[in-house]
């Protein structure tokens, strides 16, 4: 048993995703969420860049004395998963390894489609994951750069959103594919209209849920489960306390309880 909280991190809302499924999964965990909602969005960013905010979004958990860290952003586990790995003395998780295990078990007609944001698809990395499964794979990638601020604004059915969505996905669709890695931590709030746009022969795999399950499996195999019967978490944002306590919501699909409060990141 460990009593040490668990720290998640993401650019912004799209890790709550994440926590969503973790606070399912691990009720009793405490958790700290960073969100860097005044660095937001990543996607755009180089690798240096975002791995420099790896870091001190890294350095900041760790001052709760933390026993794991999800990475729960796409781009940031591309930009810097394996070498962060290295640099901590604590078990780091991203979300891109649970996920394409997922995929690849998922996938009946070999053809597996990857959702995610620029920095994410211009890495390579989920492609090169996935044919590292299975070789067989025919993987066909797309970057989705107006999602995520589409989705922290809130814009879930808008039909500007549906527009924007068919121009991304119908390539995608007309390769085939049956199964969508949705490698960014804010699409699962675009699932329905996703869903709705490929057809409900095509399995939709959620990063930040694959990566939740695959938390729970190895806090259990390493004894490092918290045990007590309700956890508590608390958030911290770069900037715009209020924007997230109110956006938060609709991540977390529920409420937001817990204290949000600011950080200056820049500091760490
Ligand atoms: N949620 C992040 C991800 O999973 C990216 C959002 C951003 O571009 O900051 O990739």
């Amino acid at each position: 048993m460990d009593q040490r909280p668990i720290g998640i991190f993401d650019s912004g809302l799209g890790g709550l995703t994440c926590v969503k499924k973790v606070m399912e999964l691990l009720p009793g965990e405490d958790i700290i969420y960073f969100g860097d909602t005044g660095r937001v969005p990543y996607g755009t960013r180089s690798a240096e860049t975002v791995m420099k905010y790896v870091r001190q979004n890294i350095r900041f958990l760790k001052t709760f004395d933390i026993k794991y860290i999800i990475i729960a952003c796409g781009t940031a586990s591309s930009a810097a998963l394996p070498l962060i790995q290295e640099e901590w003395d604590i078990p780091i998780a991203g979300v891109l390894e649970p996920t394409c295990r997922a995929a690849a078990k998922a996938t009946r007609n070999g053809k597996v489609g990857v959702l995610g944001t620029q920095g994410t698809i211009r890495s390579g990395k989920y492609e090169e994951k996935l044919m590292k499964l299975n070789p067989q794979l025919q993987v066909t990638s797309r970057a989705c750069p107006m999602f995520v601020p589409l989705v922290e604004n809130g814009y879930l059915e808008s039909e500007a959103t549906n527009l924007i969505a068919r121009e991304y996905l119908l390539p995608l669709k007309e390769q085939g594919v049956d199964t969508l890695i949705l490698g960014c931590t804010h699409y699962p709030l675009l699932k329905p209209m996703i869903s709705k746009i490929m057809g409900e022969g095509v399995t939709l795999i959620d990063a930040g849920a694959e990566t939740a399950f695959h938390a729970k499996e190895y806090l259990k195999e390493q004894g490092l489960l918290n045990g007590q019967l309700q956890g508590r978490v608390q958030y911290y944002v770069s900037d715009g306390v209020e924007g997230f306590t109110s956006l938060a919501g609709m991540f977390l699909e529920k409420e937001i309880q817990g204290s949000v409060n600011d950080v200056a990141i820049e500091n760490y």
